[in-house]
């Protein structure tokens, strides 16, 4: 009798977990398995217009508390996606996010001029908050630029988006974050990418662990959960109620979704700990949230949804 369905607006999720954009995602055998667990769908590796092979290897790196990654956007373009999409969108009822993440705002516009046309008729995540391309910053961390870019959108734009965002750290950061998007008719916002820039140094080696960027890197795991709590927190109280929240960052137990939903998560995704777990993660998750629901009594994530208490 304990329910783990979660919605976006009219989109419904038979389970509140899906994968995070990235890991595990790239090619349509990796999404069918998804697809075919007990997550409530799957987003796809962020695509850009062409295939791309991305930054040079070692580029990604696992540690006791997390990860660190410069993968550099490799992809096999928007064209795969978009069909993968096309096809399994709604499909025994599991959701199919297509994420894309253009390199400049022509190319988002671009990718989201193909996705109008096409017979697609799911969520679209627009990943404005990619750390690890060389010489480009992070979208979101220019409000006037993230302003444009949805004006730009909404001239022509008429299916469902939802905005991939960076972590913030500065409460006057969320409230400007916010007042931009209040202003644009969005799905929803999935708080957060990676903590960009990050460093993990191996003292044996005296040496940094991925080789792009001179060692810098998005980090993800442990290392995150506080910072993206917070952002799913402080974006709820901000943003206006049409606006759903996915919650990512740090999950890797029932315990860590509980703590999401609290914050006002509609959907939560899972990235590290998916990476290191596989899709068997969706099931020993929804048991253990299962678990502190039923010790606590609820039946549905409605039920404590946003309902942090404050000291
Ligand atoms: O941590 C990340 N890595 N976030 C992104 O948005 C893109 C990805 C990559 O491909 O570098």
């Amino acid at each position: 009798k304990i329910s783990l369905k979660a919605n976006i607006g009219k989109y419904e999720f038979n389970n509140v977990m899906l994968n995070a954009a990235g890991i595990r995602c790239a090619t349509t055998d990796e999404l069918t398995k998804v697809l075919n667990s007990e997550a409530g769908g799957c987003v796809t590796k962020s695509a850009t217009p062409e295939p791309r092979e991305g930054n040079e290897s070692p580029r990604m790196k696992a540690t006791p508390l997390g990860c660190i990654n410069s993968m550099g956007l490799p992809n096999h373009g928007l064209d795969y996606y978009l069909k993968f999409a096309e096809e399994n969108q709604g499909k025994d009822g599991k959701q199919v996010l297509l994420s894309i993440a253009g390199l400049t705002v022509d190319q988002n516009l671009e990718m989201l001029h193909k996705i109008q046309e096409s017979s697609f008729n799911g969520l679209v995540e627009l990943n404005l908050s990619c750390p690890n391309i060389k010489g480009e910053s992070q979208i979101a961390y220019d409000f006037e630029a993230v302003r444009d870019i949805l004006t730009k959108t909404f001239k022509f734009f008429t299916k469902d988006l939802g905005i991939k965002l960076p972590p913030y750290f500065d409460l006057h950061q969320f409230d400007q974050i916010a007042d931009v998007l209040n202003d644009f008719p969005i799905a929803y916002v999935n708080s957060i990418n990676s903590i960009g820039n990050g460093l993990i140094v191996n003292p044996e080696t005296e040496s940094v662990v991925i080789k792009p960027k001179g060692g810098f890197g998005g980090l993800g795991g442990d290392y995150v959960k506080p910072t993206a709590l917070a952002n799913v927190r402080a974006l709820r109280l901000r943003l206006k109620p049409e606006i759903a929240i996915i919650g990512t960052g740090g999950i890797k137990s029932g315990r860590d979704v509980f703590e999401h939903v609290l914050c006002g998560a509609n959907v939560v995704q899972i990235g590290t700990a998916f990476g290191f777990e596989d899709v068997k993660i969706f099931s020993r998750i929804s048991k253990e949230l299962s678990e502190i629901m039923a010790e606590k009594g609820y039946s549905s994530l409605d039920d404590f949804r946003g309902k942090l208490k404050t000291l």
